[in-house]
């Protein structure tokens, strides 16, 4: 019943824009969609976690289980991964100027330059590999924020099989229009990416589709720990002291973690968070998953209101902490990069370039060695203006507090 129910409150817009183009579908939410799991986890909102920025959120175990029996799992899955069909192996490149100013030896390891310009196409890829030749012919169908979509749609074109991607209507056009081009039907659905999934998995059920999670799927976790598993690599048994990752969902994070600890378990993993988009950071505290009653959107990539069940349970296990950065602090490190490599990266892209810039300048690191994962350029032409604005606003602040600690030294 509920099936049908939603399958009535579907319907492709079919009029056409001024320049010939046709706008993705438009669909109404049905209340039936919203997963019982979802709703069953506690509300919280994300000012009720403050912190000083920089300052590492630490995370409530159960049990700390330095090689549990999942991570092995991981370790074979993440060898065995097929990204490099459609994938690169990314460059992992010092940040001079950056490494300069803070006093440690900064790397970006550059997903940004993907060829979908994130890190997506590894886990969604991964995954689809793995299906039947019946499964392929009856096709996939995700939701994503953005950037899976750009995966799912270049890895259903490689593998031959047709693709349905659907994205909450907030998503910023470049990020739609490229799905589009890439041959995908893009369905514009919900204010959030909660309500574009719920719309995806009935979709799936009735179309008999497969679902391809943007996070919480081990597939999808495994190939986004082949990252993980280049910066061991490319680093050459260098000492490193962190590697900053932005999360989302938890895919990439968890996929990383459960990669780097079993080879070098000396290594942080540190996430990086919006402030107002902290639902790993308040899930670790609280010990459980839970569901953020609303989430900033600025960093699109990265707006979810709950993580994922398996990247939870892979994050409680493995992480060091979780930092979270303001809008400001995004845009800073987006001018940071400008300025670095004459590379434009989203707010989710600079995020973990955000986080390592305020852990090093709180906990005072010198001459450490740190990775943070540059992960997508998509970013909309428009949203430019705001950034460079708030660069500005984060570059003023930074100086008024330099100079308000050095007069506390005195
Ligand atoms: C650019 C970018 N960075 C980071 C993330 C976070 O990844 P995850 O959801 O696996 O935590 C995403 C997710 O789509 C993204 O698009």
């Amino acid at each position: 019943m509920a099936a049908a129910a939603a399958a009535a409150s579907f319907h492709t817009a079919s009029s056409r824009r001024r320049d010939g183009s046709r706008p993705p579908s438009r669909v109404a939410v049905s209340s039936a969609a919203t997963s019982p799991t979802a709703s069953a986890l506690m509300r919280v909102a994300p000012e009720s976690l403050r912190c000083v920025s920089g300052s590492l959120v630490a995370v409530t175990r159960k049990r700390r289980v330095a090689a549990s029996h999942g991570a092995v799992d991981y370790l074979t899955s993440v060898l065995s991964s097929k990204v490099y069909d459609v994938a690169i192996e990314s460059p992992l490149q010092h940040a001079v100027k950056l490494s300069e100013r803070l006093g440690v030896d900064l790397w970006m390891k550059r997903e940004d330059l993907q060829p979908v310009f994130s890190f997506k196409l590894r886990g969604a890829y991964n995954m689809m590999a793995k299906l039947s030749g019946e499964q392929l012919e009856r096709g996939v169908i995700c939701s994503s924020a953005g950037n899976h979509a750009q995966g799912v749609a270049v890895s259903a074109k490689t593998l031959g099989c047709d693709a349905v991607i659907v994205m909450p209507v907030t998503t910023p056009e470049i990020k739609w229009r490229s799905a589009e081009r890439l041959g995908a039907t893009v369905v514009l659905e919900g204010d959030s990416y909660e309500e574009a999934q719920s719309y995806a998995k009935l979709r799936c059920v009735q179309e008999g589709r497969t679902f391809v999670p943007p996070f919480d799927h081990p597939d999808v976790i495994a190939g986004q720990g082949t990252i993980g598993m280049e910066i061991v690599r490319q680093l050459k048994g260098r000492p490193l002291h962190a590697v900053f990752v932005p999360v989302g969902g938890g895919g990439l994070i968890a996929g990383i973690a459960a990669y780097v600890k079993r080879v070098r378990p000396e290594v942080k993993i540190i996430g990086v968070e919006p402030s107002d988009a902290n639902a790993m950071a308040l899930s670790l505290c609280h010990g459980q998953r839970v569901m953020l009653e609303h989430v900033g959107g600025f960093a699109d990539g990265v707006a979810v209101k709950a993580v994922g069940e398996e990247t939870f349970r892979l994050c409680r296990d493995h992480l060091d902490g979780i930092v979270l950065v303001g809008r400001d602090a995004i845009c800073v490190s987006i001018k940071d990069m400008f300025e670095e490599k004459r590379s434009i990266l989203e707010p989710a892209g600079a995020l973990a370039l955000a986080g390592a810039d305020a852990y090093c300048k709180y906990y005072g690191l010198r001459g450490e060695t740190v990775v943070a994962i540059t992960s997508g350029a998509n970013m909309n032409f428009d949203q430019l203006r705001l950034v460079t604005e708030l660069a500005n606003v984060g570059r003023k602040r930074e100086s008024v507090l330099a100079t308000t600690s050095a007069e506390w030294a005195f």
